[in-house]
């Protein structure tokens, strides 16, 4: 890969990501309580739950988009309490946002190309006189752009505007632009929301791809369980902000809490249900834009 791009996850089995009694309030609402959990490198975890269960507050205290009320976060060994969002991504976390975060008015191109520029740091000089450095450096990360959008299966759509686009590419294009960070952990809220079943078949390939190529390390938060098991080894279950269940698969499709938690019934978990909170047109509705 290059310079910018992630160049692996280092160390095999290193602990990127630990929090440890993790709990975050909302005035008297407890969204997530006493969560303790761990990721090495190379892992691909799932974080299921019902609707409302903590998962995308779990993903936002990690990011540094909440601050924690109780507990410690640690990335890649360090004490992460307290460290802004863009800290965070520099430590080699990157995410996609359960409701789609793209710059609507720009190109999809434009929008990985901002995943580079994160990071960029040329003086005003550089900035007013374009000097050759920044030419190359802007050469290079267009090319860098135009890549990631051939692996996400977006090269062809590298020049419409991020807005007009699909629900699913614009999903794709989110990755694309996390990839662009260079992270070593890659986490995905809702990565399959409101794409058709074949859509999601080829996201789980793209996913599974890029998770070689960049040595990614994975934490992927989704509803549709086909999904998720086909794509985790290890899955984490959050059902009223507590960690109810830990384990593969097979052993979360058959463990009783988890059962009650999202039926209420003793049946196995099906591998699609609507109940579950799969992709439907609400999915499509809670899309925004933040730019
Ligand atoms: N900023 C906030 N202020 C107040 N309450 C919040 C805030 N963010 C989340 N919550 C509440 O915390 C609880 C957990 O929400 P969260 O979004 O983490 O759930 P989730 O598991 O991601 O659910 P879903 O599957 O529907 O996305 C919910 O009751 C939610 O209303
Ligand atoms: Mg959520």
């Amino acid at each position: 890969m290059t310079e910018h791009v992630a160049a692996g996850f280092g160390r095999p089995g290193e602990r990127l990501l630990e929090l440890t009694g993790v709990t975050k309030r909302f005035g008297g609402l407890t969204a997530v309580s006493d969560v303790s959990l761990a990721l090495d490198a190379g892992e691909v975890v799932g974080l299921i739950g019902p609707n409302g269960a903590g998962k995308t507050t779990v993903f936002n205290l990690v990011t540094g988009v909440y601050q924690l009320t109780e507990g410690a976060i640690r990335v890649t060994g360090r004490a992460a309490a307290g460290l802004t969002p863009d800290r965070i991504t520099a430590l080699g976390i990157a995410r996609t946002f359960q409701n789609i975060r793209l710059f609507r008015e720009m190109s999809a191109l434009d929008n990985v190309r901002v995943g580079f520029n994160l990071s960029n740091n040329y003086g005003v000089f550089a900035g007013l006189f374009r000097t050759r450095k920044m030419r190359e450096r802007e050469a290079f990360v267009e090319a860098e752009a135009m890549k990631l959008l051939h692996t996400m299966g977006l090269g062809d759509l590298a020049h419409e505007k991020a807005g007009g686009l699909a629900y699913g590419p614009q999903r794709r294009l989110e990755i694309a632009r996390a990839l662009a960070t260079g992270p070593r952990l890659l986490i995905l809220d809702e990565p399959a929301a409101g794409m058709n079943p074949q859509e999601k078949d080829e996201l789980a390939k793209m996913i599974g791809e890029i998770r070689r190529s960049f040595g990614l390390t994975l934490l992927v938060i989704e509803h549709d369980m086909k999904f998720v098991m086909g794509l985790c080894e290890r899955i984490i279950v959050l059902d009223y902000g507590r960690v109810i269940a830990r384990g593969t698969p097979d052993e979360i499709r058959r463990d009783p809490a988890v059962i009650a938690a999202y039926l209420g019934a003793d049946e196995p978990v099906p591998e699609s249900a609507p109940e579950l909170g799969q992709a439907s047109a609400s999915d499509a509705s809670r899309a925004e834009v933040a730019s």
